[in-house]
């Protein structure tokens, strides 16, 4: 079953035919919320709000491991994560999608591993390739079948948040060779692997990162409202056209 996790601008998926939510409670505390379970064009598909859905929870509070946990007991067999982000490179323009290829995390204080109590063998998971290329593939399909254009690949920097960035620290993202910035997707897409679950990313470029093009001065919150809700339609086409081809996993 097809698992997403909506981030800032997707509470809900409009498409998705809701059967029932669910309460899960897990070792690991409570996930963001309840998860919502229903079908997309006959597929199954499991929602869950990141923040929660009044999105009251901030990137350094998720409880990233419930949250992962709950959708494979309730019978995820891959994760999508839709995130918004800011963009580093100058042709990556608010409104734009990018399907990340490679992570950096700069984030710290989360718990960012299942494999953590002393009785636990010491664990390794490897992480070479942080997504999974065939789901990714599959959302590179999905997007060209739905006629949305996406950017292939891309560095995603995972900051702490909840603040934005300085300029400098966009500089030095920029130097580590960051394209985009995003304070989600760390520990998410670890966990997800400790779990085998195939987890792809879809961000949403929401503004030009703290210092860049027209967020030279400040970032300009007016306009990420409109943007997101604008291309939160296309991410709805994107995952529902994924949810009309074969599935990989
Ligand atoms: N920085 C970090 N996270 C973000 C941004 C940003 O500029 N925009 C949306 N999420």
């Amino acid at each position: 079953m097809l698992a997403i996790i909506g981030g800032s601008g997707l509470t809900q998926l409009a498409n998705l035919d809701i059967s029932h939510r669910e309460v899960v409670r897990t070792p690991y505390g409570e996930p963001s919320g309840p998860l919502t379970l229903g079908r997309i064009c006959e597929r199954p598909v499991v929602f869950l709000a990141r923040h929660g859905y009044g999105h009251t929870i901030p990137p350094h509070r998720v409880n990233y491991r419930a949250n992962l946990w709950a959708l494979k007991q309730a019978g995820a067999t891959m994760v999508v994560s839709v995130a918004s982000v800011g963009s580093i490179r100058a042709d990556l323009g608010p409104g734009v999608l990018v399907i990340p290829d490679q992570i950096i995390d700069y984030t710290w204080g989360r718990k960012s591993t299942f494999h953590d109590t002393e009785e636990d063998q010491v664990v390794h998971i490897d992480f070479t390739e942080p997504y999974d290329a065939a789901l990714r593939q599959s959302l590179l399909n999905a997007a060209k079948e739905s006629g949305e254009e996406v950017h292939d690949g891309g560095v995603y920097a995972a900051t702490q948040g909840p603040r934005l960035e300085t300029a400098a620290e966009v500089n030095r993202l920029e130097r580590d060779g960051a394209d985009v910035v995003g304070m989600t997707g760390m520990p998410e897409a670890a966990l997800a692997r400790e779990l085998d679950l195939p987890y792809a990313a879809i961000n949403v470029v929401a503004n030009f990162a703290a210092g860049r093009a027209d967020s030279a001065h400040g970032i300009q919150f007016s306009e990420i409202e409109p943007t997101l809700r604008h291309a939160m339609g296309r991410v709805r086409r994107v995952i529902t056209q994924l949810c009309y081809l074969p599935e990989t996993h």
